[in-house]
Parts: structure tokens; C-alpha cells; sequence
């Protein structure tokens, strides 16, 4: 068995810098035709000469591969209209973190005071520029992203014009606020589609499945399998793909994050297949949806999927694969 995607997109990349862009980049290339690039470099993208410079390196990384790249700025309370009046053609979106949650965002937000955020929130709703928020707070870490549902509401309420991202959501609360506030969005990543808090830390310590937000209940995955299975419209596909050199990931300091870009495609195509749910959600929840949500019209290109076997390499360079050694039902076709 075949089947044909149009136009898969990631909507939630980290490519990283240097020599792990070069290894991580053109496998997300391969497998996308267009991605939301991360901005928490060292230091974070937040000038239009960092964009445009960082943008220039992926490319170069990627060669021949095409992939339509989506550039993101690190959200900061002091960007005015006018800057970002200026940058506006070069970026995407806008991504906040609130300091210190997860892999470098020490500059990133502390407190959510409106008076603080309106006039960058009201500047990016005039501009109609997304914007992109990882939801923790610094809570017990099961409970981080229940307790930032608040927060999303009370920006929803805000700031009605801004279109708001709640990435990578792993709870059922944040599906329910989904349908809440007409503008508020989310992706969903596959890894958190896949596993519980149990496939982390329920055996042997599994570092390559650790990541933030951490995976949480049967049932938080549940709700994300409900809306992402259906095609809920207001969700799309974003991997979070987040890859560390081996050493730092299986080390007493793990740090956060599960690289999937190479096989997230035929893990969806597997999880789509195997809970019976129609390739005509998977193709809304993996471009369709996305681009409606973002206005964006990436050039139309074709990947295949075939339902043959694919063992995932043990490493790519330096980087451990989610799933590394196991063998999956469904492979990319060249
Ligand atoms: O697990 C994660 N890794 N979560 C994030 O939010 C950031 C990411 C990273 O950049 O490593
Ligand atoms: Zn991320």
C-alpha cells in the first residue's frame, strides 16, 4: 500500500546551528516541504539581520532539498511596531517562552503582566503575526501546562485579533481551550501522540523520549489523539523535533527534547492506519490545517509513504533518533 501526501509541513522545528544543522536539516527536508523554524539559538534570533543570516545557513546546510522555511523571531517585550513593521516580510511567527522553562529561554518572559506585553501583543495583532507560545509555567512539571491554561484565556481575551499558538499541547485541558477562543491554535507533536509518562520513566529511564513538555496521562493523550485523528481544524502537525549531541542526552544532566523529523511521517502514517482514521485527516492534520491557520502557500510538492518496513538507524552523526533500532510498518519512498 501507498499513499500520497501533498505538501507536508512541520510546524514546529528546531534545526539547531553549526554542525548539528547540517546533519538535522536535510533530513527535514526530505520528509517536508515546508517548517516553523525555531528561533532559541545561543544567543536567541531576534534581530532582522539574525533571520536573515540564520535562514541563509539553513539553506546552505540543505543543498539541493527543497523546503520552504518559516522563520521565527524570539518574542521580547521591547519590539515595537516599527521593528516589527521592519521585519515583518522576513519572519512567520513569533515565539515566546517564558524564562528559563526550557532549552535556552533564559531571555524569554516572566510574569505574563498585560501592561508588559500590550504594546508588542497590539503591534503583532495590527501585523497579523502569530504568535507562538511554549505554555508552562514553572509549577510541579506534570502540572505546567494545565496551570498556563489561564494564561492562554486571559491573552485569548486580550488580545482578540492575535492569532496564539499553544505548541506542542500534551493535556486534554489544553484541547479543551481549543474550543474555547476563536483564536487560539495548536500543534501537536508525534512523539506526545505516541507515549505516556510511562514510556519515560515507568521502565528503565528512556533519555531519548524526555522532553519538554514532559508526556503526560493516558487520557491527556487520548484528547490529542481525538483532535489530531479528526482533523480538528484548529490543530496541525508541528514534531518539535529537538535534537542534543548522544552525549547530552544520555547524561545525569538529560537535556529536553525527542529528534523525530526523519520518521515523523511514517509514524504518523502508522498512527493514522492503525486507529483506523481516514488518510484524508492525515493529510488536513500534516499541511491542509496549517496553512489555513497560517495563511501560508508553500509550492506543491508530493512525498510518498509506502507501508513496507523501516528500521530507524541507531544514530544520525551525533544524534539518537526517537524509536533508534526499532523497526516501523510504513517507509518514505525516494
Ligand atoms: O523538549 C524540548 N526541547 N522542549 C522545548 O521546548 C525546547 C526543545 C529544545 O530546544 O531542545
Ligand atoms: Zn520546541
Amino acid at each position: 500500500m501507498q499513499i500520497k501526501l501533498t505538501t507536508p509541513l512541520d510546524m514546529h522545528l528546531h534545526l539547531r546551528d553549526e554542525d548539528m544543522l547540517k546533519i538535522v536539516a536535510p533530513l527535514s527536508a526530505k520528509s517536508f516541504s515546508g517548517a516553523i523554524i525555531m528561533p532559541n539559538l545561543v544567543p536567541p534570533v531576534s534581530t532582522k539581520d539574525e533571520v536573515i543570516a540564520y535562514r541563509q545557513r539553513i539553506i546552505e546546510a540543505i543543498g539541493d532539498n527543497k523546503i520552504e522555511l518559516y522563520m521565527t523571531l524570539f518574542f521580547k517585550s521591547t519590539y515595537t511596531y516599527e521593528f516589527l513593521q521592519s521585519i515583518k516580510d522576513e519572519i512567520t511567527a513569533i515565539k515566546l517562552y517564558p524564562a528559563g522553562i526550557t532549552t535556552n529561554s533564559e531571555g524569554g518572559v516572566s510574569g505574563f503582566d498585560i501592561d508588559e506585553l500590550k504594546e508588542t501583543l497590539n503591534a503583532m495583532s495590527k501585523l497579523n503575526i502569530p504568535l507562538c507560545i511554549h505554555g508552562e509555567t514553572n509549577g510541579f512539571v506534570m502540572d505546567r501546562e494545565a496551570q498556563f491554561v489561564p494564561i492562554y484565556e486571559k491573552l485569548a481575551l486580550a488580545f482578540p485579533d492575535l492569532k496564539i499558538i499553544m505548541e506542542h499541547i500534551t493535556t486534554k485541558e489544553s484541547v479543551e481551550a481549543l474550543d474555547k477562543f476563536d483564536n487560539l491554535y495548536a500543534t501537536i507533536t508525534i512523539h506526545h501522540l505516541l507515549i505516556t509518562l510511562d514510556d519515560v520513566a515507568g521502565g528503565m529511564l528512556a533519555p531519548h523520549l524526555f522532553c519538554k513538555p514532559i508526556a503526560k496521562r493516558p487520557e491527556d493523550r487520548d484528547a490529542l489523539q481525538k483532535v489530531a485523528l479528526s482533523a480538528h481544524p484548529k490543530v496541525m502537525f508541528g514534531s518539535d523535533s529537538a535534537p542534543h549531541p548522544q552525549d547530552a542526552k544520555e547524561s545525569s544532566h538529560c537535556s529536553a527534547g525527542v529528534f523525530t523529523a526523519p520518521i515523523a511521517l511514517q509514524l504518523l502514517a502508522r498512527l493514522f492506519e492503525t486507529n483506523g482514521s481516514s488518510f484524508d485527516n492525515l493529510q488536513k492534520f500534516v499541511s491542509d490545517n496549517a496553512k489555513n491557520i497560517y495563511g501560508v502557500n508553500p509550492k506543491e510538492q508530493t512525498i510518498t509513504l509506502s507501508k513496507t518496513p523501516f528500521t530507524v538507524p541507531q544514530n544520525y552523526g551525533k544524534v539518537v533518533p526517537m524509536y533508534a533500532g526499532e523497526t516501523i510498518s510504513w517507509s518514505l519512498v525516494d
